[in-house]
């Protein structure tokens, strides 16, 4: 099984640690970025005829993003025979449909700039939506937190305590899931937005009283669902109320709106980076599941055990 990693200029420390697990050291690749901005992607090692996984923390803001389309490009003009890209957390994942008369689908602009870029396959992790796949032609393997938060939320509570919740309606199929296997008691938010970002209101299903609440989301971007969800929570009697979030996009000023909301512990992986956390935020590696996948796909092993 051989095969080359490389990591994108803002994903070191992750890529660093990916490479480990599979007792390889990141080959060498250097990004420049020239004075008015362009970039340039270059390998400082052969890679003709291997198998090249570029692993992509491609928060924004965009040259992340286009920095891994040069890369994928560089990397096919250097005759890789196969290109894995490692996007742990895919932007634009929610611009996944038009919902105004005239706005885009960007979501499937990323999926087409990936392809035509010339990857041959993506691995991710807890997609916002599973019918992103079909953008792609390629094979997307995709990845997901539930096992490890599932074993987390075990050691972490007591399960006859735990009611889980969904902080929408969309999130129900992920929170019934979680039930199905920790047996706790589940409520869901009934979310209304007025606008991308800004939450309208808020209604709780089902009974939180005397509960540790444990929602499950896919992503915590701006934190208001999370600010919001555990004001309403904590109103109608939950004795905590704590969230697993896969993608921890912490945007704008949602650092400090999570550390003064009345939610009580953040737990999120480490899908996009962070120089700093505030202590509510807590980390739970994605490393070893995404190491076993590029592990077990190199080798051709299926992936199901990996949930
Ligand atoms: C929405 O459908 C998502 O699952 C998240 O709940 C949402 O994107 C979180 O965004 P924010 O943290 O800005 O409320």
């Amino acid at each position: 099984m051989k095969f080359k990693i490389f990591s994108l200029s803002e994903s070191v420390h992750y890529s660093k640690k990916i490479a480990g697990e599979c007792n390889l050291q990141l080959g060498k690749m250097n990004t420049q970025i020239f004075s008015d901005g362009e970039i340039n992607v270059v390998f400082d090692e052969t890679i003709r005829g291997e198998i090249v996984v570029l692993v992509a923390q491609v928060q924004l803001p965009y040259h992340n993003l286009f920095e891994l389309f040069v890369a994928i490009d560089a990397a096919r003009r250097a005759s890789a025979k196969e290109i894995i890209c490692v996007v742990p957390y895919l932007p634009h994942s929610r611009q996944e449909r038009k919902d105004d008369t005239r706005s885009a689908i960007s979501s499937r602009l990323i999926a087409d700039f990936i392809e035509h870029a010339g990857a041959d396959r993506v691995i991710t992790l807890d997609m916002h939506s599973t019918a992103i796949m079909g953008f792609y032609k390629i094979p997307i393997d995709h990845l997901s937190m539930h096992n490890i938060y599932i074993d987390h939320i075990k050691k972490e509570f007591d399960l006859s305590k735990v009611c889980l919740c969904s902080p929408d309606f969309g999130g129900l199929k992920r929170i019934k899931a979680y039930k199905a296997v920790l047996n706790c008691d589940m409520a869901v938010i009934h979310k209304e937005r007025m606008s991308p970002n800004q939450i309208n209101s808020m209604e709780v299903i089902g009974d939180v009283s005397g509960k540790d609440v444990v929602i499950v989301d896919d992503m915590v971007d701006t934190g208001g669902t999370l600010v919001k969800a555990s004001e309403i929570l904590k109103s109608q009697g939950a004795r905590s109320v704590n969230a697993y979030c896969t993608h921890g996009v912490l945007s704008g000023d949602a650092l400090k709106k999570i550390e003064n909301s009345s939610l009580d512990t953040l737990y999120i992986s480490d899908t996009v980076s962070h120089s700093d956390l505030p202590s509510k935020i807590k980390l739970v590696s994605s490393v070893e599941l995404v190491s076993k996948a590029i592990q077990f796909i190199i080798s051709g092993k299926s992936l199901q055990e990996l949930g």
